[in-house]
């Protein structure tokens, strides 16, 4: 379906949570009624939970809070973000416009159609539940502060909706962020035309925010929303704040480099000082996590000495969880 401003209506009216007749909704969105059950498996296909009641109408499972671009902006001081209803992925939607970014250039969306996570995985993205958004950013430093640069986007995101109450939100190295020890957020990195000194990196961050479990069916690890922090969410405002956070760290980066976010990450570590392995190929390494070295390594203290492994395709798993 190319046009799809009669689903995106038919979202609009129902997000109050408010039951609707057919009548209303065919009067209101201009279609007959015979079409309005093609438009709620449209937006059902999206990830959207609608309740059909004989005698009684159309009524959302829970109350949507959708994105709006007037309170994001006014929240954001300065810079470009696109508000997007419908995408592939925003980190593809930014790819494709590489040529026209500027650093900071960010998009939000309410459904990725298909959503990437790490390592090929699917990212599941209902429509208007969870936060999927990227920014765009060029490496001055080149490929080489491309692995800390994901390490400190979690620092930045973790600090700050602990700021926002979510206390207990920590970090898994490389760059997961967990709350209750299961996940709750991940950040993918998509590094482009890398000419000369300077990379090109798309960073994308997907939040769980209120994610109903049938959504998440297909998510072979264990997942959690915000919401289980039992904080307040106010979608439009975090992801400015997130945004505009981001922005900031980033040229603190491009400035003092690394360093100073070293010992930030120490705090946040899910695993600090905690037994842990290491799964590299077909080889396990269990030690104690000892947090992270300048280059963004993972310190593993094995029969008393520290060993630093960095690199993609390490996985990092705990032994006592
Ligand atoms: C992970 O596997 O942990 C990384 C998940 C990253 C998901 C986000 S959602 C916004 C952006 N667009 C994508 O397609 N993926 C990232």
């Amino acid at each position: 379906m190319k046009d799809i401003s009669i689903p995106l209506k038919m979202i609009n009216l129902l997000a109050d949570g408010e039951f609707y007749s057919g009548k209303k909704i065919s009067r209101t969105l201009g279609i007959s009624f015979a079409a309005i059950n093609t438009y709620i498996q449209i937006i059902r296909n999206w990830g959207i939970h609608v309740f059909t009641v004989p005698g009684k109408g159309y009524c959302l499972h829970a109350q949507l809070q959708l994105l709006n671009e007037t309170a994001i902006r006014a929240r954001l001081p300065s810079g470009r973000l696109t508000v997007l209803s419908v995408v592939d992925s925003t980190n593809q939607y930014l790819i494709e416009r590489m040529l026209t970014l500027k650093p900071g250039d960010a998009c939000v969306a309410e459904y990725q159609k298909h959503g990437r996570g790490r390592r090929g995985r699917q990212w599941i993205s209902p429509f208007g539940n969870n936060l999927y958004f990227s920014l765009y950013w060029r490496l001055e430093q080149g490929l080489s502060s491309a692995c800390v640069l994901s390490l400190m986007v979690g620092i930045v995101i973790a600090e700050m909706l602990r700021h926002l109450g979510a206390e207990g939100v920590r970090i898994k190295w490389p760059n997961d962020l967990y709350l209750n020890n299961c996940k709750m957020a991940g950040i993918l990195m998509d590094i482009i035309g890398n000419t000369g000194r300077n990379a090109n990196v798309v960073i994308g961050v997907g939040i769980n925010l209120t994610m109903s479990a049938s959504e998440a069916k297909l998510i072979d690890q264990d997942w959690i929303n915000l919401q289980e922090a039992g904080i307040a969410i106010d979608r439009n405002v975090l992801v400015a704040e997130l945004i505009d956070n981001l922005r900031r760290a980033l040229l603190q980066f491009e400035r003092d480099g690394f360093s100073p976010f070293v010992a930030r990450w120490q705090a946040l570590d899910v695993f600090c000082d905690q037994p842990v392995k290491l799964l590299i190929g077909e080889r396990e390494i269990r030690g104690i996590a000892r947090g992270i070295d300048v280059r963004g390594a993972l310190l593993l203290e094995q029969d008393g000495e520290c060993h630093a492994y960095l690199g993609g395709e390490i996985s990092l798993r705990g032994l006592s969880l």
